[in-house]
């Protein structure tokens, strides 16, 4: 029970990979405060959470307001008296229907859409958990990047603006480790590759031809996509104490596709 006594706050909880998250550290003793904008997901990861024995709050709201990542920090200190674990999640968006995948089709309205939900969230959650972490002198903070922050990939469709704001996550999780550091507090990034958490997603491969598939697992060197659960483990590991001297690094998480130098 790596997080016996912890509480944790995963943003974005109503997604695919947030669900699993949440129900990953309640499985490991953590007690969970979840957010999403989107009520009836959230609640299905609540349900989650308590068949993995965990305690659960909730909190419905939109983290591109500030009011959001302060009421879900409130929420954790009120229900449950500290808060230990920030798993930066919310996010997404670059490969629905509807995304652009060149600065050419990028509208502003996206662009800003997609820095709201993947860096400007962030930068709030991490800003309102900061304090009481602060006070413990402990916290783990994780954010997630993606790959697309590592390598502009021809073969899978990503919108400039998710590279960009994905790309700034890597930034400011380097920053945050340098200043929140001297108080106990780790802060680390992860960049998963394409990683079927969901329909969304789902959708997407399956709507690639078989050979648009092979091209892009021939540059995997595991040949395979990931199993979520494998993205989970590398954001626990983040969370956890056994992480305890790795700040300010980007975890990728991406069967050896990218390979940092
Ligand atoms: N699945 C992948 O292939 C993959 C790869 C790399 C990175 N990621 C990242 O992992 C995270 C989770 O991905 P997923 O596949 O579970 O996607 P998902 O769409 O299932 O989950 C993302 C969740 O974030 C929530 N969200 C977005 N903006 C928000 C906001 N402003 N306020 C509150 N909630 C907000 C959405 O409502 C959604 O429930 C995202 O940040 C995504 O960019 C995913």
């Amino acid at each position: 029970m790596r997080f016996a006594g912890k509480v944790a706050v995963v943003t974005g909880a109503a997604g695919g990979l947030g669900r699993r998250y949440a129900a990953s550290l309640a499985r490991e003793g953590a007690r969970v405060v979840g957010v999403d904008r989107l009520a009836e997901g959230l609640q299905r990861t609540g349900e989650a959470v308590e068949a993995a024995g965990g305690a659960w709050r909730a909190v419905v709201s939109d983290l591109a307001d500030p009011t959001g990542a302060e009421a879900v920090v409130g929420t954790a200190l009120d229900a449950f008296g500290r808060l230990d674990i920030l798993v930066n999640n919310a996010g997404g968006g670059s490969s629905g229907p509807d995304a652009a995948s060149s600065v050419a089709e990028e509208t502003l309205e996206s662009w800003r859409s997609l820095v709201d939900s993947n860096l400007t969230s962030a930068f709030l959650c991490i800003r309102a958990a900061a304090k009481p972490m602060k006070r413990q002198r402990y916290g783990k903070i994780v954010n997630v990047a993606s790959r697309a922050a590592r390598i502009a990939d021809p073969n899978v469709q990503q919108s400039p603006a998710y590279a960009a704001a994905k790309s700034a996550v890597l930034g400011l999780t380097r920053f945050a480790a340098r200043e929140l550091g001297p108080y106990g507090i780790t802060v680390n990034a992860v960049a998963p590759s394409l990683t079927l958490s969901g329909p969304v997603l789902e959708a997407y491969w399956n709507r690639m031809s078989p050979e648009d598939q092979d091209r892009y697992l021939r540059q995997v060197a595991l040949r395979r996509l990931p199993d979520p659960e494998e993205v989970v483990a590398a954001v626990l590991f983040l969370c956890s104490d056994d992480s305890s001297y790795v700040a300010g690094v980007c975890l990728d998480v991406n069967g050896g596709s990218f390979m940092a130098p």
